[in-house]
């Protein structure tokens, strides 16, 4: 399922803002579990930790928090790198921490990284516009025995790919305001399931959002309407493709929008 569209959601607005006024110390923490709970380890130490898409940053910083040695973020949104930077800030800029502007369907900027022995690249690369090259070049910036952590939409959990292309579509058409009434419309139709009894239901999702990655409900909304260009994947032939490249799946989490790999490479 691929997107026809060139236009490009404006990530790093929405990531501006989630650091601007949600971002905070427990978020990191959070982010910070989530990331150890999937790979199964106490902390990063002796791994270097390359961050495609770093979008608001908050990942690099939990990474930093783990014990990483050497962090790199990069993204193709300016905006998304200066989200970074203020979060390299609150680090105290520390020198083993850098992010710019790069894109990962660039060959030479992809060659020129060199190899890290943890990539970490969440919820990115179905929104290149060429998945399929996107997750390659990826998967050569990592070294041998290395990880490489991702996230995709999938298509085996969401069985109507072509409603929410169409959805995105239109809310990257939109005016602020139409945006502003498709966010809570997703919110009265998918959220509260169309009935105003649950309004409730609402806050305590805005209250536990948090405790899934660090993420804020509404910054999360805005990415998931607007994430554009967008394709969905299955599972299984993310596996297949990366176990022909040398890869070997080590962790897999389902049943969300998002698919997580845990792969190693092993050849
Ligand atoms: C949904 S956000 C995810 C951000 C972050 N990884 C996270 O987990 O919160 C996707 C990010 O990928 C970035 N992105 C999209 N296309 C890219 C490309 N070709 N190269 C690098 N980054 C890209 C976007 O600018 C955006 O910041």
């Amino acid at each position: 399922m691929t997107s026809s569209s060139a236009d490009r959601y404006e990530f790093g607005k929405n990531w501006t803002r989630f650091v601007k006024t949600s971002a905070n110390d427990e978020r990191v923490d959070i982010a910070k579990r989530h990331i150890l709970a999937f790979v199964g380890r106490d902390n990063l130490n002796g791994l270097n930790f390359l961050d495609i898409g770093c979008g608001s940053g908050i990942h690099s910083l939990a990474a930093y928090r783990a014990g990483a040695g050497r962090i790199h973020g990069f993204d193709y949104d300016e905006d998304s790198v200066s989200a970074t930077n203020i979060m390299r800030q609150k680090a105290g800029e520390p020198k083993n921490w850098t992010a710019e502007q790069g894109d990962v369907l660039n060959d030479e900027y992809i060659a020129s990284l060199g190899k890290w022995n943890f990539v970490y690249s969440w919820g990115v690369l179905h929104h290149t516009g060429r998945v399929w090259h996107a997750i390659e070049n990826a998967s050569k910036t990592v070294a041998s025995d290395g990880l490489f952590y991702i996230a995709l939409y999938s298509e085996d959990v969401q069985t109507d790919p072509q409603f929410w292309l169409d959805v995105k579509r239109k809310y990257n058409e939109a005016s602020k305001r139409r945006r502003w009434l498709m966010e809570w419309w997703y919110i009265w139709r998918f959220v509260m399931g169309r009935n105003p009894l649950m309004f409730p239901y609402v806050l305590v999702r805005i209250v536990r959002h948090r405790l899934t990655r660090g993420m804020s409900f509404f910054a999360d909304i805005r990415d998931w309407l607007g994430g554009w260009p967008m394709e969905f994947t299955r599972d299984a032939d993310v596996i297949s493709y990366l176990a022909a490249r040398g890869f070997e799946k080590v962790n897999i989490k389902t049943g969300e929008a998002c698919t997580e790999f845990l792969f190693r490479r092993t050849a």
